[in-house]
C-alpha cells in the first residue's frame, strides 16, 4: 500500500506475526524510469524472513518489460502488474485501474510481461472492472490466456474506490474459473472469517491491506482459527503499544520536517486503525495536530486490559 506498507511497517507487523509474503508499494514505470530507491532499498534490506513480491504500474510496454527484466536481478520472490489502483493521478495516466478500460492494451501488456518474466513468478492484481464487472470475465480469459502465475483480486470496480462492499462471490466464481491460484481481496477484518474461507473455497489465499494496519495480530489470529485455536485478541494496553511504535516507526522519516508533520503522517495509519474502535476515537485522533493532543485520546480510550477485536462496527 502506497506510503503505508513499506519495510519499516513489515518489520513492524513481525512483533505480532508476519505474513506469509509482502508486496511491495507499486513501482511506477514510464519511459527513462528507474525503481524508487526506496522501494529498491527495502527489498535489498528486507530482513523479514518474509518474500517480497515487486509490484509495478505503468502502461508503456517496452518500459514495463525493461523494468520487469531489471527486477529479476534483486531477491524479489514475484513481480505483480497493478490492474486495480483507483487513484486520479494514476488513471489520468492510464494506468493501474484506468488499464481496465482497453482490454486490448491489458493484453498486449501481459503478453509482454509473460515474455520478460522468466525467473520468478509473474503475477497480477486486478479489480472487477471500471465502470462496472461486466467484462470481468473477459480479463479473466486473457489471464488465462497469457499464462499468468496468479492473480490477486479485489472485489470492487475501480469506480467505487474503496466504497461498498467487496465483492465476495465475484472473487469466488474468478477462483473456480481459472486454473491458476487466486488470492481474495477487500474488506477481510474477521480472523475466523478468514480462516474458514481459505478453508471451504477454491481460494489459494488471501491478501490483506487496511485490516492488517488495524490489526496487525490478524496474521496470527488466521492462523490461530485455522488450527481450531482460540483467536487471542490484543487488550486496550497492547494497542496502545502499537500506536506508540507506529509514532515510532514514523518519526524515523518525518521528525525532522516538525511535531505537525509528524501528526500528520502517523494519521495514515491512525485513519485505518480508527476504524476498528468505537467512540470518538477517529474523530478525536483526525483532530489531533499535536502528540500531547493525540497520545490523551489513545489512553482514554485503550489505556485498559479491555480486548479489542479490531473489526470495524457495521
Ligand atoms: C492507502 C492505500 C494505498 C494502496 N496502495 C496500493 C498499491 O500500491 N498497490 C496495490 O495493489 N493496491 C494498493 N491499495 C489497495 C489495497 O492493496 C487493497 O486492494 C484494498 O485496500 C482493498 O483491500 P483491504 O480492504 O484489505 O484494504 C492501496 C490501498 C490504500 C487504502
Amino acid at each position: 500500500m502506497q506510503d503505508v506498507t513499506d519495510l519499516r511497517f513489515w518489520r513492524l507487523l513481525g512483533r505480532y506475526g508476519h505474513a506469509d509474503a509482502y508486496v511491495t508499494e507499486y513501482i511506477r514505470v514510464y519511459p527513462h524510469s528507474r525503481v524508487d530507491k526506496d522501494i529498491r532499498q527495502d527489498i535489498l534490506l528486507n530482513d523479514t524472513g518474509c518474500p517480497v513480491i515487486a509490484q509495478i504500474a505503468g502502461e508503456d510496454v517496452p518500459s514495463l518489460a525493461r523494468i520487469a527484466e531489471g527486477l529479476q536481478s534483486l531477491p524479489v520472490a514475484g513481480i505483480d502488474l497493478n490492474l486495480g489502483c483507483p487513484a486520479q493521478v494514476v488513471c489520468r495516466k492510464h494506468v493501474g485501474g484506468a488499464l481496465l478500460k482497453d482490454l486490448s492494451k491489458v493484453d498486449e501488456i501481459l503478453a509482454a510481461l509473460r515474455a520478460r518474466i522468466t525467473k520468478v513468478p509473474f503475477s497480477v492484481k486486478c479489480r472487477l472492472g471500471y465502470e462496472t464487472a461486466s467484462d470481468f470475465e473477459k480479463l479473466l480469459e486473457l489471464f488465462s490466456r497469457r499464462r499468468v502465475d496468479w492473480v490477486t483480486v479485489h472485489g470492487r470496480t475501480v469506480r467505487q474506490g474503496y466504497g461498498g462492499r467487496a465483492d465476495w462471490d465475484a472473487i469466488l466464481r474468478a477462483a473456480e474459473s481459472l486454473n491458476c491460484p487466486v488470492v481474495g481481496n477487500g474488506d477481510i477484518s474477521d480472523p475466523v472469517q478468514a480462516a474458514r474461507m481459505l478453508e471451504e473455497t477454491r481460494l489459494s489465499g488471501l491478501m490483506i491491506g487496511r485490516g492488517a494496519v488495524r490489526n496487525p495480530w490478524i496474521f496470527r489470529q488466521i492462523r490461530q482459527a485455522r488450527d481450531g485455536e482460540p483467536v487471542t485478541l490484543p487488550t486496550g494496553r497492547e494497542v496502545l503499544t502499537y500506536l506508540y511504535a507506529i509514532k515510532e516507526m514514523t518519526s524515523i522519516v518525518e521528525h525532522s520536517r516538525g511535531e505537525s508533520a509528524h501528526v500528520e503522517r502517523s494519521k495514515k495509519f491512525l485513519n485505518f486503525i480508527g476504524a476498528g474502535i468505537s467512540g470518538e476515537f477517529l474523530y478525536r485522533t483526525r483532530r489531533a495536530r499535536t502528540w500531547t493532543e493525540m497520545e490523551a485520546a489513545w489512553k482514554q480510550y485503550l489505556d485498559m486490559e479491555r480486548p479489542y477485536s479490531l473489526i470495524p462496527e457495521g
